[in-house]
């Protein structure tokens, strides 16, 4: 019997369609949504959004579970360049009692492992709000490090400035 890789994460498990109605609720929080940039999607748009996701070869999602398996919050790698090995991570634990209690870096260390390890990735990067200290000091613990200020301006313009982040294989 061969065990898929992600059998051995503690704090990641694949998404799932009833993950999704879910993370869409959390999703219409005004602070989540401001932090993550995310669209909320409505509930009569479930299949077409869990059908694109299936579909993209570009991106891989995961939900972020506790320890008793309830889902917390979800993480994706996504952009995935197959042929420049690189990728972008994005993460929201929605459930904000989970909040600074450690599940986010656990979950983007399992993702990073998954990246680098299975899917041979060379490069991760991830994009974050500058005033978003809890999420920095997360990736920072996880071992991301800060590589740009990225201004906001055209479609961003008078939104808060964004910091580039990024982690290789080879450190
Ligand atoms: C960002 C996120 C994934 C981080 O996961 P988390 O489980 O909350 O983070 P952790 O507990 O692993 O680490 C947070 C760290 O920030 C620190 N922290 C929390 N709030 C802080 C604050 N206001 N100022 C300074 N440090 C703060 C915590 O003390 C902890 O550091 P420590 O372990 O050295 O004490 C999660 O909070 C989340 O999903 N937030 C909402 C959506 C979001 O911001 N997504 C990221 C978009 S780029």
């Amino acid at each position: 019997m061969v065990l898929s890789p992600i059998t051995h994460c503690r704090r990641i498990r694949r998404l799932t369609y009833n993950d999704l109605e879910v993370i869409a609720g959390w999703d219409k929080d005004p602070e989540i949504n401001r932090l993550t940039g995310r669209m909320a999607h409505e509930k009569d748009e479930m299949n077409e959004w869990w059908n694109n996701m299936m579909r993209d070869p570009s991106r891989m999602n995961f939900a972020i579970t506790d320890n008793d398996g309830n889902l917390i919050g979800d993480v994706a790698l996504e952009q995935i360049i197959w042929r420049t090995r690189e990728a972008e991570l994005r993460i929201s634990i929605g459930n904000k009692a989970y909040w600074g209690l450690g599940y986010g870096t656990e979950a983007v260390m399992e993702v990073v492992a998954l990246g680098f390890f299975v899917m041979h990735l060379d490069r991760i990067y991830l994009r974050v709000q500058e005033d978003n200290v809890r999420a920095i000091r997360s990736y920072l613990k996880a071992g991301f490090r800060k590589v740009a200020r990225l201004v906001a301006n055209g479609r961003l313009h008078g939104t808060v400035d964004l910091v580039l982040m990024e982690m290789s294989r080879e450190g």
